[in-house]
């Protein structure tokens, strides 16, 4: 599903990855644990295309992304890949629903369907009470939940996830690991998951350790 080749990011004199390997198969669910600075999300932004590995390639789908080019990348992303971030980044001015539409409308689909589907990706995160409310009407929680059935709407392959359950307590965020599981078994969707969370990373199929920008 995604292959990453000896990937090394320096940021100025600091060298945060240092040769990082890393092969995902399809429907697989992988969390990342390591210490503050190890360089997950640094290693999440550069495997979700977001950023550039300084050497190393990165494959995704038999496609080598390093040689996609703005635009090509733009709807690479848009139609094979979601992330949930520690920030959520909702649109302030859209309502929860419609934040959730966003990627769908980008990628063309039709607005009826569209709807429909966000509503019942809402639904399943417990948020549905909310549609019509802005992101700052919403509660940390919440918002971090819209932004979940965001990264969900265009059903991508893989999901790259930053923390996801960090601002949720115990039910919720056990809730939100039941459907990323419940996700890959219907749909076959890869997930990587950066977690403190010990459950997660327990019930997951393969758990990473990042230290001094290396998975040891
Ligand atoms: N844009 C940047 N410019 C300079 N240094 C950066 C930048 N982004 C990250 N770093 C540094 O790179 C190192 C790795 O950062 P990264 O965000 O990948 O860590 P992390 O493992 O996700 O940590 P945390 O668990 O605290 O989120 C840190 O020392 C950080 O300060
Ligand atoms: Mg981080």
């Amino acid at each position: 599903m995604i292959s990453g080749k000896n990937i090394h990011k320096a940021y100025g004199t600091v060298q945060v990855l240092k040769g990082v390997n890393i092969e995902l198969t399809r429907g697989a669910v992988v969390s990342i644990v390591g210490p503050s600075g190890s360089g997950k999300s640094t290693l999440l932004h550069i495997l979700g295309t977001l950023d550039k590995p300084d050497t190393g390639s990165v494959v995704m789908n038999d496609t080598p992304v390093n040689a996609l080019t703005g635009k090509q990348l733009a709807a690479f992303r848009n139609k094979h890949i979601g992330f949930v971030f520690q920030f959520h980044h909702l649109l302030p001015e859209f309502s929860a629903l419609e934040n959730v539409c966003i990627p769908a409308w980008l990628s063309g689909r039709r607005k009826k369907e569209t709807a429909r589907k966000a509503r019942e990706l809402l639904t399943i995160l417990g948020v549905d009470h909310r549609l019509d409310n802005k992101p700052n009407e919403l509660s940390g929680g919440e918002q971090q939940r819209v932004a979940v059935a965001r990264a969900l709407i265009n059903q991508p392959d893989i999901i790259f996830a930053d923390e996801p359950t960090g601002n949720l307590d115990t039910t919720n965020a056990r809730e939100l690991h039941r459907l990323f599981f419940d996700l890959r078994d219907r749909f076959q969707q890869t997930f990587l998951i950066v977690t403190h969370n010990e459950e997660l990373a327990q019930l997951s199929d393969r758990t990473l350790h990042m230290k001094d920008g290396l998975i040891v």
